[in-house]
């Protein structure tokens, strides 16, 4: 990539994604966009990859592999009191020029791909919307499924709007909380609904058992964000608790082999956040083409996000043969707050 199309991409992730979001990205992105040699250093980001994601991602991982450079006072996630962001350029300059080695191997060689547990907030109420729906155990399909971990959501605590009460895994490591807005709340269950089977495919599986892997996920997660960080820690605990079928490969390729060993009392449900919008068009509609040809032999939910539009829960399913299609819930892109419609 050319570095003056580099420096745009660092101008508006500033503005875009980091303003209100991470001062101290906002302020390195700035800084980055007029500064060839980083610009040059930034360039070995495979194509494809989101620039500024991954380059700040690979720094975030070597600080928290253990990287002794003062450039770590800045960052929240490593010191509880961070110094003042804005000295801090000169020390990330002078950290990335003499890590360049390593950041190079890490541009070269990694993806960015989150897995975000919080999203899990407003899957839990779809869930048991499904539940109730169809009153029988529920055997999850998750394309795009990262690490696994929304994988498990009937397993996390939840509390909606500050409330007392707690919905689902009540002695989970986790509780996930979140604002539920508009007028027509949906139905939670107290306990979460029964779940027979868990398998999640992905193009690229991040396996959590090995301590490189899990330090890379939560390198990609902002400084800032120590909610997101803690939320991940104590998602990975419960997942080493957990067995979960993670497979290799295109979920829209492999859904109809996979549907086919779920056994009949099961109703499968087929979901994915945040994917659709990185499938090419032709997948996409195969996808809704498989789960149509098994909705003809079965009854299936599809869950998901980020197909024809951005941000909108949809549902569609088969029952008997019938097709239904829903819009549940607007949300937002960590599951901060969502608002049901369904
Ligand atoms: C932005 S991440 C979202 C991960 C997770 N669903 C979440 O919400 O945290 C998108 C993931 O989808 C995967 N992906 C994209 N297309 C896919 C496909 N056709 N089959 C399986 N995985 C896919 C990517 O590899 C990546 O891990």
């Amino acid at each position: 990539l050319e570095t003056a199309l580099i420096s745009n991409r660092f101008k508006t992730f500033a503005t875009t994604e980091c303003r209100g979001s991470s001062t101290l990205y906002e302020h390195f992105s700035e800084q980055i966009a007029t500064d060839d040699e980083l610009l040059q250093l930034a360039s070995y980001v495979r194509p494809g990859q989101p620039v500024p994601n991954l380059f700040f991602g690979a720094v975030h991982y070597l600080l928290l592999k253990g990287s002794n450079h003062e450039l770590r006072e800045y960052y929240r996630s490593i010191v509880s009191k961070p110094r003042d962001f804005t000295t801090a350029f000169p020390y990330f300059r002078d950290f990335c020029l003499k890590y360049s080695h390593e950041i190079i191997q890490i541009l070269k060689n990694k993806l960015v791909q989150t897995n975000e547990v919080g999203r899990c907030s407003y899957l839990y109420p779809a869930f048991c919307y499904i539940y109730e729906k169809i009153k029988r155990p529920l055997a999850l399909i998750e394309i795009g499924t990262s690490s696994g971990l929304q994988l498990l959501w009937d397993k996390y605590c939840y509390s909606y709007n500050s409330n007392e009460e707690v919905y689902g895994e009540a002695l989970s490591d986790l509780i996930i909380k979140s604002e539920m807005k508009g007028v027509r709340p949906p139905v939670i269950l107290k306990q979460s609904p029964q779940v027979t089977s868990r398998i999640g495919i992905d193009l690229h599986i991040n396996d959590l058992y090995n301590p490189d892997d899990y330090l890379w996920l939560k390198s990609l997660i902002w400084p800032e964000h120590t909610q997101r960080i803690s939320s991940f820690e104590s998602a990975s605990k419960c997942l080493k608790l957990q067995p979960l079928e993670l497979i290799e490969g295109d979920g829209v390729k492999l859904l109809t082999e996979i549907a086919l060993k779920i056994p009949q009392d099961s109703v499968i449900c087929v979901f994915h956040t945040h994917v659709a919008n990185q499938m090419p068009e032709e997948s996409k509609y195969e996808l809704l083409e498989r789960i149509k040809i098994i909705g003809q032999e079965r009854d299936i939910f599809h869950l998901y996000n980020n197909m024809w539009d951005l941000g909108l829960i949809h549902l569609e399913y088969y029952l008997g043969g019938k097709a239904y299609s829903e819009t549940l819930a607007e949300t937002d892109g960590h599951g901060r707050w969502f608002k049901w419609k369904g």
